[in-house]
C-alpha cells in the first residue's frame, strides 16, 4: 500500500494532510525518514509519525449515541438537517456513515463505519440480526397486546398478490422490544397496529452489541474489538 494512504487511514488525515506529513519529514518507516508519499508499505514495516508508532486498521467503526432532533444521513444528504455524521470530527465524518435509520425523534445506539460490506451484512433481512429498543408507549401495553407484538401484527405490508406479510416474531419484556426487521418505522407502526402509540424510543443493542452506559446522547467512541467482531459476524437472531 502507498505510505499516504496507510497514514490517512492509521492517523485519521486527509491524503493531502498525510502527503504534507510525510514530505515535511514526520514520517518514518523501518527507522529511516520516507518524504515519497507513493513510496510502499506493508503490514511487517514499523511506520511512525511524530515518533509515535502507528498501527494500520483497514477499517473505522464508531459506536454512536444518537440524540433526538438529528437525522440517521451524512453531510451529503442533509438539506438543512442536523445529520449524525455532524455530531463526529470532520476527519471522520468524511468517511464513516450510520448503518441503518433511526428516526429523528429515536435516540441510541448507531453504528457508524466505513466498512460497507459488514453494514450490508448486519443491514440484510436475510441475517436477522437483533436490535433491542427501550420504549415508552401511550397507553401501556396490555398481556394481550404483548403477545400480539411478538407474534406478529400487520403493519400494512402486503406481498405481490396482496397477501398480509405480518411482522417476524419479536420478544417485548420490561419495556424493551427485540426485533430483527428495519422497517421504515417498524416498532411505531407495530404499536399502532394495536393501538398503542410509541412515546419515546431508545436503541440499546444491535447485533449483540450494547450501548455503552458511559456514553451519554451525542458522545461517541471507538468500537472495541469484540464488538467490531459481533458487527462484522453479524448472525441471525434468535426471537
Ligand atoms: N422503529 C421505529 O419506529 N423507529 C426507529 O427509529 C427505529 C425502529
Amino acid at each position: 500500500m502507498r505510505l499516504d494512504k496507510y497514514i490517512s487511514s492509521a492517523a485519521l488525515m486527509s491524503r493531502r494532510d498525510a502527503g504534507r506529513a510525510i514530505s515535511s519529514g514526520r514520517v518514518t518507516v523501518s527507522g529511516a525518514v520516507v518524504r515519497d508519499g507513493s513510496a510502499r508499505v506493508d503490514a511487517s514495516d514499523v511506520v511512525t509519525l511524530d515518533g509515535k508508532a502507528l498501527s494500520y486498521a483497514p477499517h473505522i467503526y464508531i459506536m454512536l449515541y444518537k440524540p433526538a432532533g438529528f437525522i440517521t444521513a451524512t453531510e451529503d444528504a442533509k438539506r438543512g438537517e442536523r445529520v449524525v455524521n455532524d455530531l463526529l470530527p470532520d476527519e471522520l465524518s468524511r468517511r464513516v456513515f450510520p448503518v441503518g435509520r433511526l428516526d429523528r425523534d429515536t435516540t441510541g445506539l448507531l453504528v457508524m463505519t466505513d466498512d460497507g460490506d459488514a453494514a450490508h451484512r448486519a443491514l440484510s433481512p436475510k441475517h436477522h440480526v437483533e436490535k433491542s429498543y427501550a420504549f415508552t408507549c401511550s397507553p401501556p401495553l396490555t398481556d394481550d397486546e404483548v403477545s400480539k407484538l411478538e407474534r406478529g401484527v400487520d403493519i400494512g405490508e402486503r406481498d405481490g398478490k396482496g397477501n398480509i406479510i405480518l411482522t417476524k416474531p419479536a420478544r417485548v419484556a420490561d419495556g424493551v422490544i427485540t426485533i430483527t426487521e428495519g422497517k421504515f418505522h417498524q416498532i411505531k407502526r407495530m404499536f399502532h397496529a394495536v393501538g398503542c402509540e410509541i412515546t419515546s424510543l431508545c436503541r440499546i443493542s444491535f447485533a449483540g452489541i450494547a450501548l455503552d452506559s458511559a456514553l451519554s446522547p451525542g458522545q461517541w467512541r471507538y468500537m472495541r474489538g469484540d464488538e467490531i467482531s459481533m458487527f462484522t459476524d453479524s448472525k441471525n437472531g434468535s426471537v
